[in-house]
């Protein structure tokens, strides 16, 4: 008789979880963003959450490399694309963040705006290269098949309706409120459906989209490529679908991407906007969100934080709560916590 394989045979070990490392990167940047939170200084925002974001991102165990960061390295000088981040020890992974996503909304102290990092084995995420804005469509598990760029939007929503066993009048719509989006607009609202407009922040809009028991069904409209990326990061770790295709705004933009190689007529999903199999995302909340919780300061010291968590591998989505001693965290790593 063959003896059989013991518990510890069969069974692999649970290794590194990266991204219980990163809630401490995102919940800094949201914390030194916080204290901004409706000063009308959207660039002051953003670097305070660059400055911290980045100081944490150091004491991270890894070989990173950003895919999807502040600009290039003459326009930013931290987080450019092309840094190397963490302490140079493996794992080798590429690197898209986003310290503040939401810049306008924190300076008009308005809703939804997070802190995001997310990572992926070195060569897999999908570098946008000189191309600003893509097409988006996004939505949960049980309409990811019917999310489709080219077919009318107003029978997808038909589609949906029907799968979800809604009225049509019951689908919910975020969008960007956006010039470029108003024929869109138009054309949801003739088919019965519901508009929810935005101002910024179509990661958190996406992130809405995909989550259970959401008030919104389906993100469409044309937002930022590195946005994009990050969006299938995280939907690669809760579930969900986004279609992607490049938006060229002008005729010269056109060329230097065809020059460089990109197909403009491609459908990207999550897959080909990050091919990695063990895909490991954070975000904190800024301001109050649908998604998350923003930052709350307690007392002269103090203050509480939420974040979204999440592996792709394990499929573990985690809410942390946190609560924060922001003098002991300056104290321990000089970092100014908002
Ligand atoms: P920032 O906060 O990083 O400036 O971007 C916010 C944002 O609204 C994104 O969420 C979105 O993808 C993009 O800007 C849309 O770009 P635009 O404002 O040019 O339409």
């Amino acid at each position: 008789m063959t003896a059989q394989p013991t518990t510890e045979q069969t069974s692999v070990r649970p290794d590194r979880n990266l991204a219980l490392e990163l809630v401490r990167v995102t919940e800094a940047a949201a914390l030194a963003a916080a204290r901004l939170v409706g000063r009308g200084d959207k660039e002051a925002a953003d670097q305070a959450a660059v400055d911290a974001m980045r100081a944490v991102l150091d004491s991270v165990s890894m070989d990173g490399v950003v895919v999807i960061g502040e600009g290039e390295k003459d326009e930013a000088p931290m987080l450019y694309n092309g840094e190397q981040i963490g302490d140079g020890s493996p794992p080798p992974v590429d690197v898209a963040v986003d310290p503040l996503e939401g810049t306008r909304l924190t300076a008009l102290g308005m809703p939804s705006a997070i802190a995001v990092i997310a990572l992926a084995e070195r060569g897999t995420m999908f570098d946008p290269g000189p191309i600003v804005y893509m097409e988006k469509i996004a939505g949960g598990p049980e309409i990811a098949d019917l999310l489709d760029l080219d077919r009318p939007l107003r029978d997808t929503l038909a589609l949906i309706a029907e799968r979800k066993e809604v009225d049509i009048r019951d689908v919910m719509v975020v969008m960007l409120d956006r010039e470029r989006h108003h024929d869109a607009m138009r054309e949801v609202r003739e088919a019965g459906a519901r508009v929810r407009l935005i101002m910024d922040g179509d990661v958190s809009a996406a992130l809405l989209a995909v989550s259970e028991n959401s008030p919104v069904d389906l993100l469409w409209g044309i937002g930022g490529t590195p946005e994009g990326v990050i969006s299938a990061a995280a939907i690669k770790c809760i579930g969900g679908q986004l279609l992607g295709r490049l938006w060229p705004r002008k005729d010269e933009e056109r060329t230097a991407a065809v020059e460089a190689g990109y197909d403009l007529d491609r459908v990207l999903d999550c897959d080909a906007l990050v091919a990695g199999e063990d895909v490991f995302f954070s975000a904190t909340g800024v301001t109050d969100g649908d998604v998350l919780e923003g930052v709350r300061y307690q007392g002269d010291r103090g203050a509480t934080t939420e974040s979204l968590v999440m592996r792709s591998r394990s499929g573990t989505v985690r809410r942390v709560s946190a609560r924060h001693d922001r003098a002991k965290l300056r104290a321990l790593s000089g970092v100014r916590y908002g």
